[in-house]
């Protein structure tokens, strides 16, 4: 009790507080969102995320390439199509432009993890994330997932990561895959996926904003914590390798109580609103922008992610190059 303890002694330098820090981010940590486009030589920005970038192929493996010698060990990838249609056919193909990606960073990357983003709304024509029947997306139509999953892995994705929200995506892409005999490939499930306004700058990205509607009737109530968890619990036992919150900062909550309840790695997607709203304010002169980057890093790893995803990778590995003495 004071004045016996106090807590401010071991606070005094930086050397002290760098021996006492409780949490570190490690490059290990990050998967890094990219978006891959059609043609050659393409790094156009993405007005609502400075810094990000639509990359053509041959861009996507140089970039990749160079954060892989960094340090990084992995990247999701994100399709922007040749054209949209009523099924998303685009991404069930051999060569779609996630499938040519896939390809080019197995032979030129050969040892960066790929986790392919299965869903289809960046494919589909009304922007919804399954096949729609009678005004909504169908769930049960999972066989579209099924078939664009099984293309990617075929193309030498690392692992399937399946955010679609549907009920029982993952026994059914659990079933797909290990018929082909794909049953070492990882899926890390989008489990529990929120009906966020955190991802306006990715459907700007990928222009993939629902056409009629919204996506409340699959993706969940951001007031529901409950629930959350046995979406988790559900993926679970349909034989998911890794559960992911989603979006991060607004939903510690969700992975803390993963974290405690369930034994399996937990990812947290950190998503393009949040990552926006952090350089609108930084470009203005309102905060500073590495310093908030980095203690919402650290937030959402005390909270109890292993994994997390988030389009700051490349400011972050500047920031572990640091010497920390300061
Ligand atoms: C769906 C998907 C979305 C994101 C990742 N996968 C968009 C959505 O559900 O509308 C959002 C990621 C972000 O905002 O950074 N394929």
């Amino acid at each position: 009790m004071y004045p016996i303890t106090r807590l401010r002694r071991l606070r005094q330098t930086a050397e002290l507080r760098d021996m006492i820090r409780e949490t570190h981010l490690h490059i290990e940590d990050f998967v890094y969102p990219m978006f891959v486009c059609p043609g050659k030589n393409i790094k156009e920005e993405i007005v609502s995320m400075p810094g990000q970038y639509r990359y053509s192929v041959d861009n996507l493996v140089e970039v990749c390439s160079q954060l892989y010698n960094k340090g990084l060990k992995s990247v999701m990838l994100f399709g922007i199509p040749e054209y949209k249609d009523e099924t998303g056919s685009a991404s069930m193909h051999d060569h779609g432009i996630v499938q040519i990606a896939l390809n080019e960073l197995k032979a030129r990357v050969p040892g960066l993890v790929t986790i392919a983003d299965v869903c289809l709304c960046e494919y589909t024509s009304h922007g919804h994330c399954g096949a729609i029947v009678d005004g909504d997306v169908h769930n049960d139509q999972t066989e579209l997932l099924a078939k664009q999953a099984v293309s990617f892995a075929n193309a030498g994705a690392g692992m399937i990561a399946p955010s679609d929200m549907m009920d029982g995506r993952i026994a059914a892409l659990r079933n797909a895959l290990d018929t082909q005999g794909y049953t070492n490939l990882p899926i890390m499930a989008y489990s529990a996926k929120f009906a966020s306004a955190f991802y306006g700058p990715f459907r700007e990205a990928a222009d993939s904003a629902p056409k009629f509607g919204d996506r409340k009737t699959y993706q969940m109530d951001v007031a529901n914590a409950r629930e959350a968890l046995r979406e988790i619990e559900q993926d679970v036992l349909e034989g998911a390798d890794i559960v992911m919150v989603k979006p991060a900062m607004a939903f510690l909550d969700i992975v803390s109580q993963a974290r405690q309840q369930f034994s399996l790695p937990i990812a947290a997607y950190n998503v393009s609103g949040e990552y926006a709203m952090v350089k609108a304010a930084a470009a203005n002169g309102w905060i500073d922008g590495q310093r908030v980057m980095t203690e919402t890093l650290l937030s959402i790893k005390r909270a109890g992610a292993d994994i997390i995803l988030t389009y700051f990778v490349p400011d972050i590995i500047d920031e572990l190059g640091k010497v920390s003495h300061k």
